[in-house]
């Protein structure tokens, strides 16, 4: 990619909490000419009231019922919100937690900007786990993520771009990804189901 040219489509980064989506997206949105990052976390801090505990009583990471509606009340908001930027001209850089196949089905049959460029950022679990740690404490989650991470490789591990950024500076990261996801992070409209 050239200095000025933008990423056609939607780039949406995941991975576990504290792999580096939040970081990574806002530097790649500021490598890019007409970017904006669509944090999906944010449309969950929208609800003022009525928000479900997505932790069980052990602490684990496990909505119920209500819950689960409300993360996909979160994925339409952040797919809405993606498509109006991008048909403004703004490349939407997307930042969410994505655990199965079904959910990025579900967000590419919502999703109206093409291509859908998946980055699933994989530090080995350690490294994720240690800078989840050492983190701002108002960002930091407390349940163990290990789970999350399986289900991710197992449901996802076929599909977009698994990048381990692990031996990584953030910028690296971000510079790799705004050369080559266009290349590399593309999901076939054959798997997405449309
Ligand atoms: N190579 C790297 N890439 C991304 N973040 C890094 C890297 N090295 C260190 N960090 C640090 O690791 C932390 C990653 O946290 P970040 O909030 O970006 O994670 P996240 O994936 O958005 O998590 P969550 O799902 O909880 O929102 C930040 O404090 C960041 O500065
Ligand atoms: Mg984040």
């Amino acid at each position: 990619m050239t200095v000025g040219e933008t990423l056609a489509g939607c780039l949406l980064i995941t991975g576990t909490p504290g792999a580096g989506k939040t970081t990574v997206s806002q530097l790649v949105a500021e490598r890019l000419p007409r970017a904006a990052r669509v944090d999906g976390d944010v449309f969950g801090i929208m609800l003022v009231s009525g928000g479900a505990n997505m932790l069980d009583e052990e602490g684990r990471w496990n909505p119920g019922p209500d819950g689960q509606h409300q993360l996909r009340l979160r994925m339409i908001n952040l797919c809405s919100v993606a498509d109006n930027f991008a048909e403004a001209g703004f490349t939407p850089v997307a930042d969410s937690v994505v655990e199965t196949r079904e959910e990025l089905r579900f967000i590419a049959g919502r999703l109206r900007s093409r291509p859908l460029m998946l980055v699933v950022l994989c530090p080995p679990l350690e490294v994720a786990r240690h800078r989840n740690a050492t983190r701002a404490v108002e960002t930091r989650v407390d349940y163990d993520f290990a789970p999350l991470a399986r289900n991710q490789r197992r449901e996802l591990g076929d599909l977009g771009w698994w990048l381990d950024s692990g031996e990584q500076a953030a910028e690296e990261t971000a510079d790799l990804i705004v050369a080559e996801a266009a290349r590399r992070a593309v999901v076939p409209e054959s798997v997405l189901g449309s």
